[in-house]
């Protein structure tokens, strides 16, 4: 894999605060990412640095081998960035901004021309180059924005929560925009929204207080592993603390958690199974064995939700309820 982002025991930290704190991963060509976490987990901080705007306090950030600390201007040529909450300059009009931008970023006279159309033309905003920025909707200044990011053809496109604070449909016109740009770019994108992730992006990874807690597709984010939710009531000798601790030492079970039930005289349980393990054949014959009525048993896969909630959660501690 040809690394466009590498990112190497990256920390920050502001005065005493840590905000990332040792993480470490590679992009390669053509991915479309999502760096998704909790308010406060470091994502912003982590892509300020990587877009060079903010300096690191230790590790190696490179943008197609290039290091950003190192050499942020050449490495600002192949990446586009749009920052959290997109700050225009509400009074330029659309195609006055990019201009001035085009200029910033040092683009030719005869560039620009031709630039500024491709970047408004690809983002959608074409009855809009004339209108003032300040009296577009937040769909359409978000468009502004993605049009800055991409106006010099970067291959690298870093996206801070581009779909927040929008209603639903922007949100779709928006997420459709970037699913279309990450057909040519490679995009690393961040969101507190899970859905987001969802839809959009082929890999996730999952940030919390400053640490990677998760890599993979969305899809497998989701699917590692089952739970069973059960309901049952004790008829024999194995009740109350007994039927939990009877539960965590079956076969195939990684885990029990108590949870409520509404059901007279009844116990119910989350159960995690260990990997691919299916304990349910382990569950009715310990029922049948210890008198346990099973009112209810239900077989599910973890949402890409709870995988996020559990390893972004630090009071989560699952094998300690009581029942
Ligand atoms: N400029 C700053 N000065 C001091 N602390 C900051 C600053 N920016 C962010 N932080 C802190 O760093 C942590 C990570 O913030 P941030 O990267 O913005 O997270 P996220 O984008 O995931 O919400 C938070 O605890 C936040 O309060
Ligand atoms: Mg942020």
């Amino acid at each position: 894999m040809d690394a466009m982002i590498h990112i190497e025991n990256l920390t920050k930290s502001y005065g005493a605060t840590p905000a990332v704190r040792g993480i470490s991963f590679d992009v390669g060509k053509g991915q479309v990412v999502g760096f998704l976490g909790p308010n406060g987990a470091g994502k912003s901080t982590t892509m300020r640095v990587l877009t060079g705007f903010l300096e690191a306090s230790s590790g190696v950030v490179q943008v197609k081998g290039i290091d950003v600390q190192k050499n942020p201007v050449e490495a600002k040529k192949h990446i586009g960035y749009l920052p959290e909450n997109n700050p225009l300059y509400e009074e330029m009009m659309v195609e006055e901004y990019l201009a001035y931008v085009a200029h910033m970023r040092g683009l030719s006279k005869e560039k620009t021309p031709k630039a500024i159309a491709a970047a408004v033309e690809r983002c959608g905003l074409g009855d809009k180059r004339g209108k003032d920025i300040g009296e577009l909707s937040k769909g359409y200044r978000q468009r502004v924005g993605l049009a800055q990011a991409i106006l010099h053809e970067p291959d690298i496109l870093v996206l801070d929560e581009p779909t927040t604070g929008l209603d639903p449909n922007q949100v779709i016109e928006i997420r459709n925009l970037i699913k279309a740009l990450g057909t040519e770019k490679t995009i690393l994108m961040s969101t507190h929204i899970l859905p987001e992730v969802q839809h959009t992006c082929s890999r996730a990874l999952i940030i919390s207080d400053g640490v990677l807690k998760a890599d993979g597709p969305p899809s497998t984010l989701s699917s590692e592993g089952t739970t069973i939710a059960l309901t049952l009531r004790a008829r024999g000798e194995v009740k109350g603390d007994g039927v939990l601790q009877l539960l965590r030492g079956l076969p195939g079970v990684s885990d029990v958690t108590s949870t409520p039930t509404t059901e007279r005289d009844a116990q119910a349980f989350t159960i995690s199974a260990k990997g691919d393990a299916d304990p349910r054949e382990a569950l009715f014959d310990a029922a049948v064995d210890k008198k346990l009525l099973l009112l209810s048993l239900e077989r599910r896969s973890v949402s890409l939700e709870e995988t996020f909630r559990k390893l972004t959660t630090s009071e989560a501690s699952p094998s300690t309820s009581k029942s």
